[in-house]
């Protein structure tokens, strides 16, 4: 599992990305939930953290696709393929993400590594 941030510093609403390679992005929606998936639209490249949060969705800022952040899968077009979706949980004050071993699904022309670098890890 990998340490994003304490909670209290992702406000509802918003998205935090993690330059870990390839890129995943975190949601905290205005329900309180917390989602994370690759953070490259399966389009083109663009972050999915700088699109519009919409409930359960997030609208890629580029060409509007849009992605169910509780299964990864597409909700709207352009873009084909879903996202890979990752665990996440809270301890102690403290979201984490435990990448999924699924392989990404870059868009074309986009090359990703699936050697994830944690930003930090616990000790558990
Ligand atoms: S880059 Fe996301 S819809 Fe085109």
């Amino acid at each position: 599992m990998m340490a994003v941030c304490p909670l209290v510093d992702l406000a509802r609403g918003e998205a935090r990305r993690l330059d870990v390679e390839p890129p995943i992005a975190v949601f905290h929606t205005e329900d309180g939930e917390l989602f994370a998936i690759d953070d490259t639209c399966t389009h083109q490249d663009a972050s999915l953290a700088d699109g519009w949060l919409e409930g359960c969705e997030v609208e890629c800022p580029l060409h509007a696709s849009k992605f169910d952040l509780r299964t990864g899968a597409v909700d709207a077009p352009p873009a084909k393929r879903p996202v890979r979706t990752h665990e996440v949980s809270v301890r102690d004050g403290v979201i984490f993400v435990g990448v999924s071993a699924d392989a990404p699904s870059a868009p074309a022309g986009v090359q990703v590594s699936t050697n994830a670098a944690p930003v930090s890890t616990d000790a558990t």
